[in-house]
């Protein structure tokens, strides 16, 4: 690879952590090591763990070298430590993980200069810059993830640049007619997955054919609105975040008492809220293949990860790369797969084959969701 793809690189990796820093300017040292949710880690680990996974993969693994730090990385293994425990750890803090964020950056730049990265590198871990690509998802899906603590945070304002993003993102829920439209897809086979080349992660390979009978999906998610129309009708529990106030219902995300704007997506829905509603419409999710093949056609995409009926598993003839705790671990009938992107989500991140996955009771992750039925 050239030394301008090099510099590009370079540059990315740079932006994704002004976009870090940017996320946590607003915040003091104790507010980085308070734990805010059983489900989510403090912010401190999460800025250490950044940086850990950079060392791990793009000094150790790629330039050979010594950690900084002896065995500080097991305490950043995601998968060894779960998130209620990751308070309770060793970890770095304050002025020494600011400096280990830094010295972690230093190294990685100083490696990057050394290795020869492109189409024909041997190893597959360097051909077409693929450990550089993960690395900067890594970070920008960590900002999702902070952003996601970050609603717990009274009076935390989103950056400029964020809330930018938020406001774009967002898209009204109905059509001018105020009625809700379709989009009907003919029965047919359908290619699904990453293509061979490019950056994806490996639960989104090989790209495969899938056959899918006739179906239909609504053009937009459903609305705040709507969701507010079935609470009152069923009781059904209401998204994170809602609050009742007198005879109305408030958003008190990051400590406001905002409006609810009735034509948003709905977002803070867990799996089995969404899956209430679908019912209750006469309806269901669309499954991942169905909402990958509409998404062309859909509108709203991006405001809110958008859960599907399908559990999440590997595609035929999946391969573990380049390890086994990205995706395989999470294979199973536990975890429910959400498609697109929300407002928080980097356009770097948000490709059309992406697979996120969760805990159907989950809804601390901004997801939304749209209705399907069979043609
Ligand atoms: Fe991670």
């Amino acid at each position: 690879m050239s030394s301008a793809s090099k510099a590009a690189i370079a540059e990315a990796l740079s932006e994704a952590r002004e976009r870090t820093f940017a996320l946590i300017e607003p915040l003091d040292d104790a507010q980085l090591n308070t734990v805010y949710s059983p489900i989510l880690s403090p912010l401190a680990w999460d800025l250490g763990h950044i940086a850990n996974f950079e060392e791990l993969w793009l000094v150790q693994t790629i330039g050979g070298r010594e950690p900084l730090h002896g065995e500080l990385g097991r305490f950043y293994d995601a998968i060894e430590n779960p998130r209620r425990i990751r308070d309770e750890l060793p970890i770095l803090r304050d002025e020494e993980l600011r400096s280990y964020m830094a010295d972690v950056r230093e190294r990685t730049l100083d490696v990057l200069d050394g290795v020869e990265i492109g189409p024909d590198a041997e190893d597959p871990l360097l051909r077409d810059g693929f450990v550089y690509e993960m690395l900067l998802a890594h970070e920008l899906q960590h900002n999702e993830t902070m952003l996601q603590l970050l609603q717990l945070v009274d009076g935390y304002e989103l950056p400029p640049q964020f809330a930018t993003e938020r406001s774009s993102s967002r898209i009204a829920g109905t059509s001018a007619s105020g009625a809700l439209e379709t989009v009907a897809i003919g029965a047919g086979v359908h290619e699904i997955g990453a293509p061979a080349h490019g950056f994806a992660y490996d639960n989104e390979r090989p790209r495969h054919v899938v056959e899918l009978a006739a179906f239909e999906i609504d053009r937009t998610p459903v609305t705040n609105g709507a969701y507010l129309a079935y609470m009152e009708e069923t009781g059904a529990v209401p998204p994170l975040y809602w609050q009742r106030d007198c005879d109305h219902w408030i958003d008190t995300a990051r400590g406001r008492r905002a409006p609810i704007d009735p034509t948003d997506p709905v977002l803070h829905v867990s799996w089995e809220q969404a899956d209430g509603f679908t019912r209750r419409a006469g309806k269901r999710l669309p499954t991942e293949f169905e909402w990958e093949v509409a998404r062309p056609r859909l509108d709203g995409v991006g405001y809110g990860w958008e859960w599907t009926s399908s559990d999440f598993l590997a595609y035929p003839g999946f391969r573990a790369f380049p390890y086994r705790d990205y995706s395989e671990v999470f294979f199973g009938d536990s975890y429910k797969v959400l498609r697109g992107g929300s407002w928080a989500t980097h356009t770097r991140v948000a490709r059309p084959s992406f697979r996120n996955w969760d805990l159907p009771q989950r809804n601390q992750i901004f997801s939304a969701f749209r209705c399907a039925r069979d043609a």
